[in-house]
């Protein structure tokens, strides 16, 4: 089972909670008393659900929220404080990450107060970031005397630049909601008692699309951040010509010359 194993004690409660709302799938993280800090158990049964719900086809977009105080405070510092290298490399941390990347369904982070460290590296491994005005973005790991170790670097210079990244990560400032949309951190930003509604709301409209052009969307995109220009160019368009033959692509197209709504099949 390697890092899906359920590696939580009878004793203690879940760390992640599931609520199906077909077609779409909300994962709240459930550690209020350390402001859902990512501990080994969280981030093991947050991927064990992401996978289960990757593999279910009735489920066609995600939502992955904390709760109004914080979407993640970063890794639980307990947890960071004292391992060994061998621990470090051998612990399934990094697979753990390895494995959210690989979803293919698409995941919409909707984040309210802290989103910070390795919370802020979940968010952006997420596809899109819905925030509440109250959210406040960040890696502070400079201030713990480390550097952000899961994607942090990357992914935030990719979202909003080198120099603001380098504010950000250097001096371990926050960056507000309204900052982090204007910077191209996140997509949308509403209003405090908004956020979750507006995130399942987003997750709606993507779900009602076909799975095959939203799945192979956001391969695409993804590409873009992996490769060249020509070679993002070609997977886009072979990825175009794999959603053509699709069935929904074909009822699609009929849809719309025929004036009515899609039939989706997911074929
Ligand atoms: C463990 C944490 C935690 C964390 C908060 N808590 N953040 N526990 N790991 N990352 C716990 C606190 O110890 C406290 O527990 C409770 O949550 C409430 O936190 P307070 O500090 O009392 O709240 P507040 O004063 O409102 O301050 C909020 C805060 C602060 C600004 C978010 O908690 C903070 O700075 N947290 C650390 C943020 C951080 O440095 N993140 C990066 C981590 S490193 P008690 O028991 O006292 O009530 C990282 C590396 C990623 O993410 C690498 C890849 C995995």
């Amino acid at each position: 089972m390697g890092v899906l194993a359920d590696l939580r004690p009878p004793d203690r409660p879940m760390t992640v909670l599931l609520e199906r709302e077909e077609p779409i799938a909300v994962i709240r993280l459930n550690r209020p008393e350390a402001l859902n800090a990512l501990s080994n158990q969280l981030m093991s049964e947050l991927v064990g659900a992401l996978e289960n719900l990757d593999d279910d086809e009735a489920v066609r977009c995600i939502v992955l929220a904390g709760d109004d105080k914080a979407f993640a405070s970063g890794a639980d510092i307990g947890d960071l404080s004292n391992p060994t290298h061998l621990e470090l490399y051998f612990g399934g941390r990094i697979d753990k990450w390895d494995a959210i990347r690989s979803v293919r369904t698409p995941i919409v982070a909707a984040v309210s107060g802290y989103c910070l460290g390795g919370g802020c590296e979940l968010a952006m491994a997420c596809d899109l970031i819905v925030a509440s005005e109250t959210a406040q973005f960040g890696q502070p790991e400079t201030n713990l005397g480390v550097l952000p170790g899961a994607g942090g670097t990357q992914r935030l210079t990719r979202a909003i630049g080198k120099s603001k990244a380098m504010d950000v990560i250097l001096t371990g400032r926050f960056l507000s909601a309204r900052e982090a949309e204007a910077a191209g951190l996140v997509a949308r930003v509403v209003a405090a008692e908004a956020w979750l509604d507006e995130a399942k709301r987003v997750a709606q409209a993507i779900a009602a699309k076909s799975p095959i052009g939203v799945r192979l969307a956001k391969e695409s995109v993804n590409q873009a951040f992996e490769t060249n220009l020509r070679a993002g160019l070609e997977a886009e368009r072979k990825a175009f010509h794999l959603a053509l033959s699709s069935e929904d692509a074909q009822e699609g197209m009929k849809a719309f010359l025929e004036k009515r709504k899609p039939e989706i099949k997911g074929k």
